[in-house]
């Protein structure tokens, strides 16, 4: 297959938070990839920077050990690891205090590419962003990197754009979802905005509802009490699922730009209806045999945060007045996997005798865990017996449809920093979206609290609780099987 790697520019990359779990797990390893893949200039560094009182000796060692433990089959490539691990700095920073930054300053190359990975706490933010500057490491050009949570509602999500403001443009943060870096979210563009045959039908004259699950095995032990005080409204809808739904719902940018995408998403975030209470369910897992429950795993026996959401909501626009989108997500569910289905109308009319089934086109877009899609067609049963008619799937599996070509998948966090690198915020969340999400969860949450809302228990394994089934059931449709 010929690469068609195209290398970025010389960098300097410093991650703060360079010895934590989320560099360890991802960022590095991921950089380890785009190194060996040929994208990663020789020259270009990365610097992480901690607390640790480490050296880049002892820093090459750690992330040495965090390529073997998460960096998949390349791990066992020993002279890349050797290669990239030359390209590793380490400075221990006090980001409170002044220990550090001179020599962060004298390490960097103001000459190439700066950018800033904040891979820490958001209380930090404001810290650091202003030491970047104090100590004359940040200029117009750098670009900063964040994490989500961004915020936890929209007064501090406010105040974090506030301070991030104080020392950047706009132009220079780049706020991560790692969801937008996913393969097939960005063949959702792909799909909608460069095929003839979708377009005229994407609206609600043909379209009769549109269903996202992101379902999960696992639970939350071992984040518990992270969790505990961010439940899936705030982990997954207001972010991932919020973001999916913009790019199904949005209308077509003028140009695959940054600018332009980002302000076709916010219409369609601020578009969306308040969410009635009868519309939403939210469900907590249950123990199973030794298989600890939501609370245990969370360690707080009266907790009523949610492991999972399922809702109904509408986006009051042209395009999509009337059609429901129904959204959930949850951990301990059935199988692993992240879809969004396009369930269009009834035919309304069968000019085929006997033929009283419900016939509907689908088109289902899998973006994990086996990247594909499919359109359910209705045909003719084949062999004698008259019109019989049946629904059968036209499978694009894209491992199938492309080839080895399909296997050049990149990681979502790979791909996300690399456009880092190249200054391209088109995959990123904007901080006017952050906003109107939160401005949009906020009540929802709130109308919990105020209610004293008790999340429904749902069995592991299961595809939630049976009242999300209902939310379904009584408009007369039905949720897609979760299945891996
Ligand atoms: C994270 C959430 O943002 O996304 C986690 O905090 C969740 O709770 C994860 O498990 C899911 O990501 P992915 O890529 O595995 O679907």
């Amino acid at each position: 297959m010929v690469s068609r790697v195209i290398p970025v520019e010389d960098f300097d990359l410093v991650i703060f938070g360079g010895t934590g779990d989320l560099a360890r797990r991802k960022i590095l390893p991921g950089l380890f990839r785009r190194f060996l893949s040929g994208q990663m200039p020789e020259t270009s560094r990365i610097i992480g920077a901690a607390r640790s009182d480490l050296d880049t000796d002892g820093y090459r060692q750690l992330i040495r050990e965090a390529i073997a433990e998460f960096g998949g089959e390349e791990s066992s490539d020993a002279e890349g690891i050797d290669a990239f691990l030359g390209q590793l700095h380490y400075v221990t920073v006090d980001a409170k205090g002044d220990g550090g930054w001179s020599e962060l300053h004298d390490l960097i190359r103001f000459e190439v590419v700066n950018a800033f990975y904040f891979s820490v706490a958001p209380s930090l933010f404001g810290d650091l962003a202003e030491r970047l500057h104090t100590y004359k490491i940040a200029d117009a050009d750098s670009r900063v990197v964040v994490e989500k949570p961004f915020g936890r509602d929209l007064a501090s999500a406010k105040a974090l754009n506030a301070t991030l403001a104080e020392h950047f443009d706009e132009s220079q943060v780049y706020r991560i979802d790692h969801y937008l870096g996913k393969e097939t979210v960005q063949n959702l563009m792909a799909v909608r905005f460069g095929n003839m045959l979708f377009e005229p039908l994407w609206n609600n004259h043909y379209v009769d509802h549109i269903e996202i699950t992101v379902a999960e095995t696992v639970g939350v032990g071992g984040r518990g009490s992270y969790y505990d005080k961010s439940g899936a409204m705030r982990d997954m809808v207001q972010n991932h699922l919020m973001q999916l739904l913009c790019l199904i719902a949005m209308e077509a940018p003028s140009e695959f730009e940054s600018d332009a995408v980002r302000d076709e998403k916010l219409k369609v975030i601020r578009a969306l209806q308040p969410v009635e209470p009868h519309h939403i369910v939210r469900g907590q897992y249950d123990a199973k045999g030794d298989e600890p429950s939501y609370r245990q795993d969370a360690e707080d026996p009266r907790t009523f945060t949610e492991s999972f959401v399922a809702m109904r909501c509408e986006i009051a626009n042209w395009r999509w007045a009337g059609v429901p989108f129904y959204l959930r997500t949850g951990k301990k569910l059935k199988a692993r996997t992240s879809e969004i289905a396009v369930v269009f109308k009834d035919l309304g009319h069968s000019i085929f005798p006997g033929d009283e089934k419900r016939h509907r086109n689908i088109l289902a877009i899998q973006l994990q865990p086996n990247e594909g899609m499919q359109l359910q067609v209705t045909i003719k049963e084949p062999g004698p017996g008259g019109m019989r008619l049946v629904d059968v799937p036209l499978d694009m599996t894209f491992a199938e449809a492309l080839g080895p070509d399909a296997e050049d998948v990149t990681d979502a966090y790979e791909r996300l920093i690399m456009d880092v690198i190249r200054g391209n915020q088109t995959l990123f969340m904007r901080g006017d979206e952050v906003e109107a999400a939160w401005a949009w969860t906020d009540p929802i949450i709130e109308g919990w609290q105020a209610r004293h809302d008790v999340p429904k228990l749902y069995d592991q394994g299961s595809s939630g609780p049976e009242d999300a089934m209902a939310l379904m059931h009584r408009e007369g449709r039905k949720w897609r099987e979760i299945k891996g």
